[in-house]
């Protein structure tokens, strides 16, 4: 039997009910299949795709079509999760039009049931613009990965007065430009606390403190598939490079000693 699809009023709900969100980034079919049969609530075609998958040093490169072709694969896949389509750099800046072309492509040809946009102040007006369309918008505050030139490094946002000022009111622009939800990355335990409590709209952290109405991480962080350590805000559950690394040296030593392909893997 097909699950019921988790949606935008459903998120609402569970802040109502104090129960948490539990979100994830994904790039394709068989991880998206695995992740939404495990009962993820929100799967994020994220524009970590840059850094995670194609191997940039940021995310800044990431191209609107690439997030489609990517959102493709997981829309096919999420049976029950809500699917959210994120905005890379340059698809949303120039424009209220472009802002509103970008979020269409997702919607239409990547299959997204929402799209995510980083900043608070500055990009009320995108938002509006595209919760007009009836496209959902996910705000994005806090520590912003575009942003890192002007940040000058992935630095913890909100820690001085002024700040944290500016973190609060890019929040509540967030939810009164109309979105459903807002993700607070990289801000202190507190200021996670104190937003989430403030904001009708449910908050997804990640580097944000145990209290937000989420949580939210990169899939590779989580699996042990990234190069690096996981971030200290991240949790590895596991190591799946050193899993998969053991399974190729296995098939590369079956093939060099000639015991693959077995008489019952041949025609
Ligand atoms: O691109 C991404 O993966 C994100 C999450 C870190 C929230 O924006």
């Amino acid at each position: 039997m097909r699950e019921v699809r988790v949606t935008v009023p459903a998120l609402a709900k569970l802040k109502r009910a104090g129960r948490k969100i539990a979100m994830l980034t994904a790039y394709d079919y068989p991880f998206a299949r695995i992740l939404d049969e495990a009962g993820i609530d929100v799967l994020l075609v994220g524009d970590s795709l840059g850094t995670c998958v194609q191997g940039r040093e940021t995310t800044l490169p990431v191209l609107l079509d690439e997030i489609v072709y990517h959102c493709g694969m997981v829309s096919r896949a999420a049976r029950r999760a809500l699917v959210v389509g994120d905005m890379p750099f340059g698809s949303y800046h120039r424009s209220l039009e472009a802002a509103r072309d970008s979020a269409c492509q997702l919607v239409k040809e990547g299959g997204a049931h929402s799209v995510k946009l980083e900043g608070g102040e500055r990009m009320a007006d995108r938002i509006e613009a595209i919760v007009r369309l009836d496209i959902p918008v996910m705000g994005h505050v806090g520590l912003t990965p575009q942003s890192v030139h002007r940040m000058g490094g992935y630095r913890v946002q909100g820690r001085g007065p002024c700040s944290r000022e500016q973190v609060f009111r890019d929040a509540r622009a967030v939810q009164e430009a109309g979105a459903f939800s807002v993700v607070l990355e990289g801000v202190p335990a507190e200021l996670g606390t104190e937003i989430t409590q403030e904001l009708r709209i449910p908050t997804i952290g990640i580097g944000a403190g145990p209290n937000c109405d989420g949580q939210v991480l990169v899939m590779h962080d989580l699996l042990g598939l990234g190069e690096d350590p996981p971030p200290r805000f991240a949790r590895q559950y596991l190591s799946l490079s050193e899993v998969v690394g053991r399974a190729v040296r296995m098939y590369a030593e079956d093939v060099r000693e000639s015991k693959f392909p077995a008489d019952h893997e041949s025609y």
